[in-house]
């Protein structure tokens, strides 16, 4: 193929630069970026076969501290499906900057690969690849951010319900990682966020100042509520893990704390009739959602567990294409 013709092939569904080298948190994303990624994303979805040379000759190294299901197999297959290469890194008996430090890290890895794909504990660790190495890096959960479910929750939500300007999102739950990349993306895209939990369980200052910021310059908001029946007028009810990887040792004190944020069919009630129920899964099933719910024609945990592979590839072919 002619140099020009492959740019023009690469190039036919990135309209958008995006402006960015790494993707760490998901502010990095504006509302024109995120609708250029989304409808990069449907066009994969839809054809994927004509995307199978985006990454020829493409490596990426995926360094994972943490389990994974969605996050890997998506990446890997994900990269596969367009040519490129994943390299699993299986970091879970050694953090990274253990063996050497997260700057030689970077050095290192700089010279063989064209992506890094970290999910990690620390986010300061994420944040040290991507100051040090020369090509992107993508968080692919640290303790603070979920970038990727992020991208891949918005769309599942643009795929059902169109233009998100305006409609309700309730996040339940805890205001950690997941909830901190969904608030900051919906709010980028003019959605107004309540996040609903209990007392001490609230997203932290920093991702409420960037969610807040966002909102304003979009016409959403992002809005902190104890009350269970702030979910009303959701469009979707979205809700994660009461305890995330890490966290263990607080289990049962959170099962506690959590009870009464439980998504069942009253909570969904609370809502309102049709509205979407979310979650980034793994589930825990008779804790944080019943089966009545996750089961339930409204749910669309699938869908966005299936988005993943479709966003993240939108993502890639962006940075390193
Ligand atoms: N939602 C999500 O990130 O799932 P995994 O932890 O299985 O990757
Ligand atoms: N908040 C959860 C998300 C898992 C995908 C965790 O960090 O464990």
């Amino acid at each position: 193929m002619r140099a020009g013709a492959e740019h023009e092939r690469r190039g036919k569904h990135l309209k958008h630069s995006l402006g960015f080298k790494d993707y760490l948190t998901a502010a990095e994303l504006s509302a024109s970026s995120a609708a250029a990624l989304f409808e990069a994303a449907a066009a994969f979805k839809r054809e994927p076969g004509k995307f199978g040379a985006m990454l020829a000759g493409r490596s990426v190294v995926m360094l994972f501290e943490k389990p994974s299901l969605r996050t890997r197999v998506t990446f890997e297959i994900g990269i596969a499906k367009m040519g490129g290469h994943a390299l699993y890194y299986d970091h879970s008996k050694e953090r990274i900057g253990e063996r050497e430090s997260v700057y030689d890290y970077a050095k290192n890895l700089e010279r063989w690969c064209d992506a890094i794909v970290a999910r990690t504990f620390s986010h300061e660790v994420v944040e040290g690849l991507a100051k040090h190495a020369r090509v992107p890096v993508v968080n692919a959960l640290s303790d603070e951010f979920h970038p990727c479910q992020a991208l891949a929750d918005l769309f599942s939500l643009h795929e059902r319900l169109g233009e998100l300007k305006g409609k309700r999102l309730a996040f339940v739950g805890d205001g950690n990682n997941v909830c901190a990349s969904l608030m900051i993306l919906a709010a980028t895209l003019g959605m107004h966020v309540v996040v609903v939990g209990p007392e001490g369980y609230e997203p932290a200052e920093a991702a409420m100042k960037i969610a807040r910021v966002k909102g304003s310059e979009s016409g959403g908001s992002v809005t902190v509520s104890h009350d269970a029946g702030a979910v009303k007028g959701a469009a979707a009810v979205y809700t994660d893990a009461w305890t995330s990887m890490g966290w263990e040792a607080e289990a049962q004190e959170r099962r506690r704390v959590f009870g009464p944020y439980q998504v069942n069919g009253e909570m969904m009630a609370k809502a309102g009739g049709g509205a979407l129920f979310m979650h980034c899964l793994p589930a825990h099933r008779g804790e944080e959602v019943t089966d009545e719910v996750i089961d339930s024609p409204n749910s669309i945990v699938f869908d966005q567990a299936e988005n993943r592979m479709h966003a993240q590839n939108a993502l890639l072919m962006n940075m390193i294409g």
